[in-house]
């Protein structure tokens, strides 16, 4: 028996919005020092501040590419302060959680999106 739930293999084994964009407005990337995953994440600003597109790829565990898949459903129509807002563990506990030793997978897809953000409201300023 698996130790992640349904929902968690569903997105581990059908991730949405998997990809590269190129011409995103913002793309974040992050790492995890203690099992050396990376994740970067692109997102495509409308003049409203809302996510209208997203795209991930993730150099990473199965729980990390379910915890990407499930973040980019979770902001597309968000705007850019909401997205900011979600937490790591609103992340774990719309995917029904994850095995505590999976955890920090969910900090990497949730802080992803922050510097995504964080780098498109940079962008702006300019
Ligand atoms: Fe590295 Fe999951 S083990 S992100």
């Amino acid at each position: 028996m698996s130790v992640y739930n349904e929902k968690v293999m569903d997105h581990f084994q059908h991730p949405r919005n998997v990809g590269v964009m190129d011409d995103a407005d913002g793309v974040g990337e992050v790492g995890n020092i203690s099992c050396g995953d990376i994740m970067r994440m692109y997102i495509k600003v409308d003049q409203n501040e809302r996510i209208t597109d997203i795209k991930f790829q993730t150099f990473g565990c199965g729980a990390a590419v379910a915890t990407s898949s499930i973040v980019t459903e979770m902001a597309i129509g968000k705007t850019v302060n909401e997205a900011l807002a979600m937490t790591n563990k609103e992340v774990a506990t719309s995917l029904g959680g994850l095995p505590p030793l999976k955890l920090h997978c969910s900090n990497l897809a949730a802080d992803a999106l922050h510097a995504a953000v964080k780098n498109y409201l940079e962008r702006r300023k300019q």
